[in-house]
């Protein structure tokens, strides 16, 4: 994981290729059979004088010749890790590598390795001035499953942050202080946000608590509006810079920060002595907007700044843990970087080729059938899930069951009220009322329009977690199934903190044969 070697001679042909206006994403034809083929987004910030200290992706090298591990994953059952590397110099992550050794079992993210050599790893982020949900207060890690996509036509995996989750690196080297320049890009998914604090990738304290305004310089993605917001509905890119969301020179609202919401966004935010700026633009096609460029906020103590070092992902610099978001690569620099550096890598990332894939598997959950949802377990075969009004549970229901308990037991599949390829489960006899989860809990509730009951509505069906039938992923907690336990259902975690989320007999009480429904 040292840093690229780079030769005059390839750094010349870089910063022509830069010069001459050339959108670098192919071939430097003067690069020596020892040199990358391929200048990735951390070459180019280098032939730009701005070098990446820090790069981080579960989806690809950052630069044309990183051979090195991207993240590690640990599986479940038996606690192993594996290091996972590009296919190739320069290339896609190795999710096939993954797959495998999470076969049967399932996988979180526990390191994502810094490529710029200056050892800046992120991992499981420790309590701040709020706790995690997770042992010892600590965050929650991703799942390693939870956001696939293919890179140039190549499986890879990003990092679901569900709220809860972050990742956090206290103790860093090379990367911005005080009032340094720095610049800041990731990649995310723009259709995956909310208006928690704090989805966040960037500089942050490293304490971990709220030092004071200008303590923070982070890219943050979502809508919400508790500090600053730009024009439309959000969500916006905008610059967390510690008790403020940024989208202009002054707080509140700034109409020249665009609501953004492609499903590959790139975000850009960089900052410099009373010089700051927010870029964005969709990482698949195009060029990159300038949202904001000019002079520090106008509130006080952002200027000079008071930058600490720290990087996180996914929360707030005091470890404020109620957002939630995808991330795919992103990078932090030393110097400010130019805009046509910006514009070059853009370039490498829309050539890089994102695109989506299939988020389920196993049987199919046909939408507009009526179903009962029968458990595997050994204990309870003739058990179904039913409600009694709002509460859920496992009930045994058999051809003699009253019709009042049949219809309890049935629901219509819908198209998720969130993503229309996972399923949303509409009672029979409460027309407009679905299965949903409250505090990880299962109920029957009425559809309020709200997107976070859309969201705590939807479960992605998956080949069933033991190998029979299917088991239902939350859509907005995705490393929780839907699992009978002492007969309540809850959305459980393969191992965790709650009672439920034992992992003994977790494969079997995630595992749901999808039966004709006992009424319809
Ligand atoms: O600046 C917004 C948030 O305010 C920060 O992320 C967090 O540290 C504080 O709560
Ligand atoms: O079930 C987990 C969360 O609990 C849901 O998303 C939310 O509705 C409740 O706060």
């Amino acid at each position: 994981m040292s840093p690229q070697p780079r030769s005059p001679h390839l750094r010349r042909a870089a910063l022509s290729v830069l010069a001459a206006g050339a959108l670098v994403a192919g071939v430097l034809a003067n690069a020596g059979p020892s040199q990358a083929a391929t200048s990735q987004p951390c070459d180019i910030y280098a032939a730009g004088g701005t070098p990446c200290v820090a790069a981080h992706s579960t989806t690809r090298a950052l630069y044309g010749a990183y051979t090195g591990s991207l993240y590690q994953v640990k599986r479940a059952s038996d606690s192993t890790t594996l290091n996972i590397a590009p296919l190739s110099a320069g290339g896609v992550a190795n999710a096939a590598a993954q797959d495998s050794f999470c076969s049967g079992t399932t996988c979180l993210i526990t390191v994502i390795y810094d490529q710029s050599g200056h050892g800046n790893n992120l991992t499981q982020a420790p309590p701040g001035g709020f706790n995690g949900p997770d042992v010892n207060s600590y965050d929650n890690l991703a799942g390693a499953t939870a956001a696939p996509v293919t890179v140039g036509g190549s499986k890879a995996y990003g990092v679901f942050v569900s709220p809860g989750t972050g990742y956090r690196n206290n103790s860093t080297s090379g990367i911005a202080t005080g009032d340094a320049a720095e610049g800041e890009y990731a990649v995310l998914d723009g259709t995956h946000y909310n208006g928690g604090c704090c989805f966040d990738y960037g500089n942050a304290e490293t304490s971990s608590t709220d030092t004071g305004n200008g303590h923070m310089e982070a890219i943050y993605f979502g809508n919400s509006t508790s500090w600053g917001s730009g024009s439309g509905s959000g969500p916006w890119i905008m610059a967390d810079l510690e008790n403020g969301l940024f989208s202009g020179l002054s707080s509140g609202k700034n109409s020249g920060d665009a609501t953004i919401a492609n499903r590959f966004t790139t975000a850009v935010i960089k900052g410099g002595p009373n010089l700051w700026a927010i870029r964005g633009g969709n990482a698949q096609s195009g060029s990159l907007s300038t949202y904001y460029s000019g002079a520090r906020p106008s509130a006080s103590g952002y200027n000079p700044m008071h930058k600490e070092g720290a990087i996180i992902l996914g929360i707030g610099g005091d470890n404020s843990v109620g957002a939630q978001g995808t991330f795919y690569e992103g990078v932090m620099t030393s110097g400010y970087p130019t805009a046509a550096t910006e514009n070059a890598v853009q370039a490498n990332i829309a050539a890089a080729g994102y695109a989506t894939t299939s988020i389920t598997s196993g049987p199919a959950v046909t939408v507009g059938s009526a179903v009962s949802l029968r458990a595997t377990t050994a204990c309870c075969t003739t058990r179904y899930i039913a409600h009694s009004g709002t509460a859920v549970a496992t009930q045994v229901v058999t051809s003699s069951s009253t019709s009042t308990l049949k219809a309890e037991a049935s629901f219509t599949v819908r198209a998720g009220l969130a993503n229309s390829s996972c399923r949303s489960f509409e009672s029979v006899d409460t027309p407009g009322s679905y299965l949903r989860h409250s505090n990880f809990q299962l109920y029957l509730n009425a559809n309020d329009g709200t997107s976070l009951f859309a969201q705590d509505a939807t479960f992605c069906p998956k080949t069933g977690a033991s190998g029979t039938g299917n088991s239902f992923a939350s859509y907005n907690y995705p490393t929780r199934n839907i699992r009978h336990y002492n007969n309540n259902v809850y959305i459980a975690s393969n191992g965790g903190t709650h009672t439920f989320d034992s992992a003994t007999l977790w494969s079997d009480d995630a595992s749901w044969v999808v039966a004709t429904g006992w009424a319809s």
